[in-house]
This record gives structure tokens, sequence and C-alpha cells, in this order.
């Protein structure tokens, strides 16, 4: 991985997080396909990582200071929490992030009622999203006035602010985001007041380098940066106030051998034993949290439409959906999980028989549980509304025992890599899915066989150290040389 270096990470959600058990402080691993990704990266270099403090107990370590901590293969790194205004918190977080950003990102938002823009909206977004934004920003500044050849690597929708405020601090630092989800087109950014549509694009093109999953939301950024704030597109950069940003797509990956390892652990094992003694001949699954750009409504009534238009299938046949519930507190996400609860139901109420139950919905964040499906499967559906990448696309193959089919929306990130190897649906289509599962159901043994070690070969070749590889060339060919430990 080349030679070790000085960076800053910056997330809203840190690698770990603490709580007390027992009298104890015990560090809980944090969730999501970004957080696992860049594991990966404290172990190669010298990192300083920033994210927010979540828990109470994530508080009192924030006023400890910098902490060391260690990555599960040892390699020590320093964790530095900041712990935000409660208040400000909720409002960055539960109003500005998630919904606003979120539904706007992934197209979400139903134009004829939502979004309301009012006064609690403004309030959100300078007490909340610019506070918090803010408080991130000056613990870098405060990061690199101790290390100032460190890079700076940002990440994500929470922190679209905090490079342009640490840019006006400390014009000549490094400074690079990475955007995880889907860059939508320029007028849908015309969802939010001109100032505030403004200033997030002003706050990535205060950035070096600015880095999506796929071409497809590299190419809406730089026509946005051009629609929004006049920027001057020259190849692959963004030119404003005077100032080069280089826009590069990098798909995310994940560490093959990881889940090697995984696949073969006692903690997957024992999960595995309890799929296989419930499993149907054929199982479909789906991986995901309970968002709503994940489509698990649309895809049970998908698998409902097949069911009633294949009769012999039924008791044979089965979908699996471990779905980790996620960001409750919002009411729209609250809403979301109650739909996907009352469809399972309904599709199970109409067709479930004597020692057979179509949907086996199980809400929980159960990672050995979904590897160990991952095993199983005959069938990945993966069919987001729009999803920046989607790692379970990549990670299920890698372990998967029975040659299973991968159903892909081709609105998910990932469809960029693996589209050829899958079967390709419209997300809205729900016909279109219900056709894609009898299609993959039916899909002869050669053609499983083709896709499935299609897609590993390229995962294997194509995996996280790749990823990161390439996100650090990019930063040497915006500084012009190699940055040095
Ligand atoms: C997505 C986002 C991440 C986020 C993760 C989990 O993968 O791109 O930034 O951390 O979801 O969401 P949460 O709100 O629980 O951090």
């Amino acid at each position: 991985m080349g030679e070790r270096r000085k960076l800053i990470v910056v997330s809203n959600r840190g690698p770990v997080s603490y709580s007390r058990e027992g009298g104890e402080r015990v560090a809980r691993r944090g969730g999501g396909g970004l957080v696992t990704a860049l594991r990966s990266l404290v172990s190669h270099h010298d990192v300083t990582w920033i994210a927010s403090a979540m828990s109470d107990e994530d508080r009192l370590v924030a006023l400890e200071g910098n902490n060391e901590e260690s990555a599960r293969d040892g390699a020590a790194y320093r964790l530095r929490l900041v712990a935000h205004d409660p208040q400000a918190y909720d409002w960055f977080y539960n109003v500005v992030a998630n919904p606003m950003l979120w539904f706007l990102q992934h197209y979400l938002w139903e134009l004829g009622h939502t979004p309301n823009l009012d006064r609690g909206f403004a309030t959100a977004w300078e007490d909340g999203y610019s506070t918090v934004n803010r408080a991130f920003a000056e613990a870098v500044i405060a990061e690199l006035e101790q290390e100032p050849e460190a890079a700076v690597c940002f990440h994500d929708y929470h922190l679209y602010l905090a490079p342009r405020f640490v840019r006006d601090a400390l014009p000549d630092a490094t400074l690079s985001h990475f955007v995880h989800i889907p860059w939508p087109q320029a007028d849908y950014w015309r969802l939010l007041p001109e100032d505030i549509r403004f200033a997030i694009h002003d706050g990535l093109l205060a950035n070096d380098v600015v880095g999506f999953h796929t071409e497809r939301w590299r190419r809406n950024f730089v026509r946005s940066a051009r629609d929004t704030c006049e920027a001057t597109v020259e190849g692959d950069a963004a030119i404003h106030r005077g100032r080069r940003t280089l826009a590069t797509a990098h798909p995310i990956s994940v560490d093959p051998q990881e889940f090697d390892a995984l696949a073969d652990s006692e903690a997957v094992l024992a999960e595995e034993r309890e799929i296989e003694a419930r499993r149907p001949e054929r199982l479909i699954l789906r991986v995901d949290r309970t968002d709503p750009s994940k489509n698990v409504v649309r895809g049970f009534r998908a698998f409902e439409l097949y069911l009633a238009s294949h009769p012999e299938m039924h008791g044979r046949v089965g979908m699996l959906a471990l779905l980790d519930p996620s960001r409750q507190d919002i009411p729209e996400y609250a809403e979301y999980l109650g739909a996907i609860q009352r469809t399972a139901r309904q599709v199970n109420d109409r067709f479930q028989k004597e020692g057979w139950t179509p949907i086996d919905l199980q809400i929980a964040d159960n990672f050995p549980q979904a590897v160990a499906a991952y095993k199983q499967y005959d069938v990945l559906l993966v069919n987001a509304i729009f999803d920046g990448l989607n790692l379970v696309a990549k990670e299920a193959p890698l372990v998967n025992q029975r040659d299973g089919v991968l159903i892909l929306s081709e609105n998910a990130g990932v469809h960029e890599e693996l589209g050829e190897w899958a079967l390709t649906v419209n997300p809205f289509d729900v016909g279109g899915q219900s056709e894609a599962i009898h299609e993959a159901l039916e899909l002869g043994a050669e053609d499983r066989r083709r896709f499935v070690e299609a897609i590993r070969a390229h995962v294997r070749e194509h995996d996280v150290g790749a990823w990161i590889a390439a996100q650090l060339a990019d930063l040497d060919a915006v500084r012009g040389t190699t940055i040095r430990a």
C-alpha cells in the first residue's frame, strides 16, 4: 500500500462508539459501509480520525482529549471525538443531514407535498448543520496546527461546509472529500434556497479533490457546480474562486480476505446452522438498512406478484429480509419501517400456509447473521431507488455457496461495475422485478456460475485497498509531490 502517510479522516460516524457496561468502558464498532471501508486505512497509515461523540460515554471520551485506539489488527490510531451541543446535533442529524440532504440526494422527496422549508429548517441549517460543521472544522484546524503536513479526508453529506471553514483559516492545507451517496442532477438542488445550495457547492469546492463512487455522480457534480456556483469546468476539474478542484470517480470496495475469514468464523457458522434449518428450497435474500432509498416495500410487492403468478412455487421459495433499523428518531424513517412491516404482513397473510411463511422479516443489526445468509442465498435482491454504491452487492457473492444470482437496480452505483453479471431492474417497475425473480430462479447452472465468478474476480481485483490507493494517488496529483510522513 505504498508509504505511510499522515492523514486526518473526518466523518460524522466514528469507527467505534463507547458505552459503559458493568462499570467498564466498552468500544463497539460503528456501522455502515463508510466506516468499515476506512478501517483498513488505519492499518497502513498514520491516522487521526475525527468523528462526532454520539453516546454519553463518547462525550466523556471527548472530554479526555485525543484517545489512542487500536484497530482489529492491533494497528494504533488516534480518535478525536467532537462533543456537539445536543440541540445543534439534533438539528444537524435529524433535520438537515437526514432527511433533507439524504432525501434530496436519493430523489426521495414527493415534490407535490414535501419538503417544506419553514422557519424551523432555516434555524436547523444555521444553528445545527452550520454549527456542527464549524465544530468539525475547528477540530481539523487544531490537528493541522500540530501536523501541517497531514492531508485531510472529509467524508459524506454531513460535512459539506467544513472544508470552506478550514480553507479560509489555512489556505495551503491539502483537503479532500469523498461523497458516498448519489449526486443528483443540477436542477434537483433547486429544492433548496439559493444561499443554501450555493454554500453546499462552495464548501465542497474548497477541497482539492472531491471523490464519488461512480462517473454518473461525478458528472452530475461537475454540472451542478457550474450551474450553482458558475464554476468553470476544465477536463476533470472545476475552477471556483481561483482554485482548482479535481472531481474523481472511484468505487468503494471491501476486503475479500476479511469475508473469507468471517465466512468460517464460529459466529457465522452458528447463524448459518439456524438459517439452514429453516430455509425453503429456494431462498431470495435482501440485506439493507430500513431506509426508504433501499426500496424494500416495492421488493415485497414484486415478490407478491411473483407468488401470484407462480403457485407451483408456493411452499418452495421464500424471501429472507435482514434489515438493520436505521435513523428511527426521524419520522420519515419510522413511517417507512411501519410500511415495511405492514407490507410483509399483507403478503404473508395472503399466501402463507402450514409450515411456510413467504417473507421472513428480521429487524436487527446482526452482521454474522447477514454473512451467514450471504452464503445461503439463491437470489440476492438489490433494488435500491438510488444508492451511492451498495456494498451488499460486492460482499455477498464473495462468500455465496449456491451460485446465487444478483438482481440489481440500474440506479445503484455498483451497477456501473457489476451490471453485466447481474439481472438489471428498474427500481420502480414492480412487474419487471417480479419477472427478474422468476428469471433468476430459472437461470441455468452454467450462467449462474459464470456470473458469480465474474463478480468475485472483479471484487478481488478491485478491493478496498485499490480504492484507498486511488484516493491517495489523487492527493499526490493535486499536491504535485508525495506526501511524506
Ligand atoms: C450511509 C452513509 C454513511 C452513514 C451510514 C449509516 O452509508 O453514506 O455516511 O454513516 O449510511 O448511517 P448513520 O446515519 O447510521 O451513520
